[in-house]
């Protein structure tokens, strides 16, 4: 360790003399490229470093919080793309700011100090860190490449420090606070009004009727009963079950005007006693927040409501490969999402709706396909 630090002590030095020692300065056009470039470089560099230096912190410690050098192999998060980053971070930051500031001589030592960073790295540490991990390490070095300059690698050392276990106490699907008290602005907000012509149009697809009595798992504001309560009209009912103490103030607010929506503070994972009381049950956004045994409750709840015939909706992601999907919605699933969402993505919900009695599937995709609303019968 104490090697370490003298290395890196004597290449950030160096550059600094260097620049001390010399007064060739670019400027104009070159000048403003340079600083532009060295902008990036240092931005980089730093992201690089805060990314490796918490996936070290979260993965490579036996005792979770135990002191500052790392003693287990990782090669999650950004350390699956490369096996230096943070010695890439600290060997590219003296270069990120030599160019900044426009200084000849340090941006030519500053080239030598990381060329001496990764014979440092390669040669010196490496060889100890594979005393340290043995075979694990040789596998992982076959595999994964020593420096890779990619911006998928910080993407992806992102989703790693998110990296929780796909457990019911990690879900966010028990929306609370803030977040909670402004949810249907938030949603607005984040989609730039999206959500809003959106919401109304997948509603208008479920094909409820007039008269139609209609259980929603997980209402919410009761902005999606509000909107259901056009189609089924006064003859209709609708019961919004729902838990989260600032969800229920604004169903109940916002349904206070209609006698034919009712709350019921009940949960969708416990067993749910009215029996085959409705024609359709819907389930918007709520689904991919629970762990596998708890949708086969929610599953066998909604069965149980149902009129035989009725229809189970489901307002949800469609299943897709998230690894390849566009950039907005793999960031939204592995880093905005709870860490269940992939998992309920990635599963195959109308065979398990086909094992708990549903059936005549059919299912309209939006957003080229990301989301999906599914409809079952009870048959
Ligand atoms: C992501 S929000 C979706 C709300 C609404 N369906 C929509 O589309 O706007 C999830 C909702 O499910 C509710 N919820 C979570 N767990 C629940 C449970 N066990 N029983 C009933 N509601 C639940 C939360 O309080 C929250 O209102």
């Amino acid at each position: 360790m104490k090697l370490k630090m003298i290395f890196w002590a004597i290449v950030y030095v160096s550059v600094y003399i260097a620049s001390a020692f010399t007064d060739i300065k670019v400027c104009g056009f070159c000048g403003g490229v340079l600083w532009i470039l060295g902008a990036v470089v240092t931005l980089y560099a730093l992201a690089l470093t805060f990314i490796s230096g918490r996936t070290l912190k979260k993965f490579a410690h036996k005792e979770p919080g135990s002191g500052f050098v790392p003693d287990k192999f990782t090669d999650k998060g950004i350390y699956s793309c490369m096996r230096h980053p943070m010695h890439l971070g600290i060997g590219l930051l003296p270069f990120g700011l030599a160019l900044l500031s426009g200084n000849m001589g340090a941006i030519l030592a500053s080239g030598w100090a990381l060329a001496a960073a990764f014979w440092f790295v390669l040669e010196i540490e490496e060889p100890e860190v594979i005393e340290s991990y043995g075979q694990d390490y040789i596998n992982y070095m076959q595999k994964v490449p020593s420096f890779k300059y990619n911006l998928k690698c910080l993407e992806k050392g992102l989703y790693g420090l998110k990296q929780k276990p796909p457990l019911q106490e990690n879900s966010k699907v028990e929306v609370t606070g803030l977040e909670a008290k402004h949810y249907d602005r938030l949603m607005d907000l984040i989609t730039f009004g999206w959500y809003r012509k959106f919401i109304r149009q997948a509603i208008g697809d479920i094909g409820l009727k007039d008269g139609d009595k209609v259980a929603d798992f997980g209402a919410g504001t009761g902005r999606n009963a509000v909107l259901m309560r056009e189609h089924i009209g006064s003859s209709g009912e609708i019961v919004g079950f729902e838990i989260g103490k600032e969800m229920k103030e604004q169903f109940l607010q916002k349904s206070r005007a209609y006698k034919n929506i009712l709350l019921a503070e009940k949960s969708i994972i416990e067993p749910l006693k009215e029996e085959e009381k409705f024609d359709f049950v819907f389930i918007s956004f709520v689904l991919h927040g629970f762990t596998k045994e708890n949708r086969q409750k929610i599953i066998q709840n909604a069965y149980n409501l149902l009129k035989k015939g009725g229809t189970f909706a489901i307002l949800d992601y469609n299943e897709f490969d998230v690894e390849r999907a566009p950039f907005i919605y793999r960031f939204g699933i592995k880093f905005a999402e709870c860490p269940l969402a992939e998992e309920f993505i990635n599963t195959d919900i109308k065979k398990i709706l086909q094992e708990q009695g549903f059936g005549e599937f059919e299912s309209k995709t939006y957003q080229k396909g990301h989301i999906r609303l599914l409809k079952a019968k009870k048959v």
